[in-house]
């Protein structure tokens, strides 16, 4: 089954990079971009469920949330949106809304794709929590600048996730505040959403006053023990690989209108735990069998919401250099960026505010020890919880039936704590 599943992910990746090849940049555009049509019609006939395609305002009204959509422009030109879930419960409302960023290739939608008991932007709802998802920059709802055109302009790319945690969180973070006319919020973050904080409260670190206390799912900041086949492999051949993409005019990467995201999503539809469960495997470590085929389907509609080349050469940093450290452009870009031949060291003891990790024993991507290695180095750390389960991994603390037994208590249990 494994090894079926990874012959159609390959042959899915084969067929995207065919696809892209054919369409030669030219000199005057040199970005490559090409549209698939969302085509709900044809999902709807092939007996797609229709959470695959919804978006995140159908979704919450489909299931009886209010969600509104806002929109924030960073200093640096992007626009940016947040979907906002209104409390739904009876009681007083709470002190602090709640700010949640996604990971990697991923979107706003990551929070309630589990569905209305299990998603943690409906189950905060429930409980009075006034609710805001953010996106960040160049996914499918955060496809927009003041200036740039995503597809024609190199420059629009030009971003890892240290734009993310120095431009769009503190954008997003002070609109909400604003907005709600409050002095902090809580942070909830998972894979790179954590990443992107671990970067704004060491490189800004005047934030950390405006974090009540954040809770970081599959923390990534150390990659060192990172044991996922597929970015390791890659992250060593990085620079053949990324030449590769921009000879094709490829900055623009698992686009939500990309063909690798149409195609991935009607397969994973068909055979959930063969196309997304392995897709999951490899690149995560997810324990065949732990999720749900009908959650498996809706994620792949989701996920692969677009990212930045330059982002996972970022990563791809990370895993060789064995630091947690800022984009490295080079010698001359480096004096030219950071006035220093290498790149910095993101600061992480100056993350002063209380931070909770939540890790897993099967997380290929975010390891304990490498966990540890951050938690060690947090002068605010409030607990490092390990999931007590040996088979939980990257994806399961968002997509895991489980969840409403291992993860939302105890992030609703640390709110309630630090409500005062
Ligand atoms: C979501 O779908 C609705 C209904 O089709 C549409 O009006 C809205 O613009 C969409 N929102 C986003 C952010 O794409
Ligand atoms: C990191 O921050 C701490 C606390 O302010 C400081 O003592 C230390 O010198 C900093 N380290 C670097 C490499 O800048």
């Amino acid at each position: 089954m494994e090894l079926v599943g990874s012959v159609i992910v390959f042959l899915c990746v084969l067929i995207s990079v065919n696809n892209a090849s054919i369409l030669e940049p030219t000199k005057a555009n040199p970005l490559l971009s090409y549209y698939i049509p969302e085509a709900r019609e044809l999902k709807n006939a092939l007996g797609l469920h229709e959470d695959v395609y919804l978006n995140f305002t159908e979704l919450t009204s489909k299931y009886g949330y209010k969600s509104e959509e806002h929109t924030v422009t960073t200093e640096d030109g992007y626009i940016l949106t947040i979907f906002r879930i209104l409390s739904k419960c009876d009681g007083p409302s709470t002190s602090y809304p709640v700010l949640m960023m996604h990971g990697l290739i991923d979107s706003s939608d990551v929070y309630i794709v589990a569905g209305p008991d299990l998603g943690l932007g409906y189950v905060l709802s429930k409980n009075c929590y006034d609710v805001w998802a953010a996106n960040h920059r160049g996914n499918v709802y955060s496809r927009r600048h003041v200036s740039l055109d995503p597809d024609k302009d190199i420059k629009f790319w030009d971003y890892s996730f240290d734009e993310h945690g120095n431009f769009d969180l503190p954008a997003t973070i002070d609109y909400v505040l604003q907005v709600t006319n409050k002095q902090k919020l809580f942070y909830v973050g998972h894979s790179q959403g954590t990443t992107d904080f671990f970067v704004l409260t060491s490189l800004r670190p005047e934030y950390n006053d405006k974090i009540q206390l954040s809770v970081q799912l599959a923390p990534v900041a150390w990659m060192t023990n990172s044991m996922s086949p597929i970015p390791r492999a890659l992250a060593y051949h990085v620079s053949q690989v990324k030449e590769f993409l921009d000879g094709m005019g490829l900055r623009e990467i698992l686009g939500k209108h990309q063909l690798s995201h149409f195609v991935l999503e009607i397969l994973c539809s068909f055979q959930p735990e063969a196309v997304c469960g392995t897709t999951y495997r490899l690149t995560s470590g997810l324990e065949p069998g732990t999720l749900k085929p009908k959650v498996l389907s809706v994620s792949l509609g989701h996920l692969l919401a677009g990212t930045s080349t330059k982002n996972l050469v970022h990563f791809a940093q990370l895993i060789v250099s064995k630091k947690f450290k800022r984009f490295n452009e080079g010698l001359e870009g480096n004096m030219k960026r950071y006035q220093s031949s290498k790149p910095p060291e993101y600061n992480v003891s100056l993350i002063s505010s209380p931070v909770v990790l939540v890790s897993a024993h099967q997380d290929w991507l975010s390891s304990l020890k490498d966990v540890e290695t951050l938690s060690s180095k947090l002068p605010n750390l409030v607990e490092n919880y390990v999931v007590p389960l040996k088979e939980w991994s990257h994806v399961n603390h968002v997509y895991d039936e489980r969840i409403q037994k291992y993860v939302n208590p105890k992030i609703l249990d640390y709110f309630k704590e630090y409500e005062v």
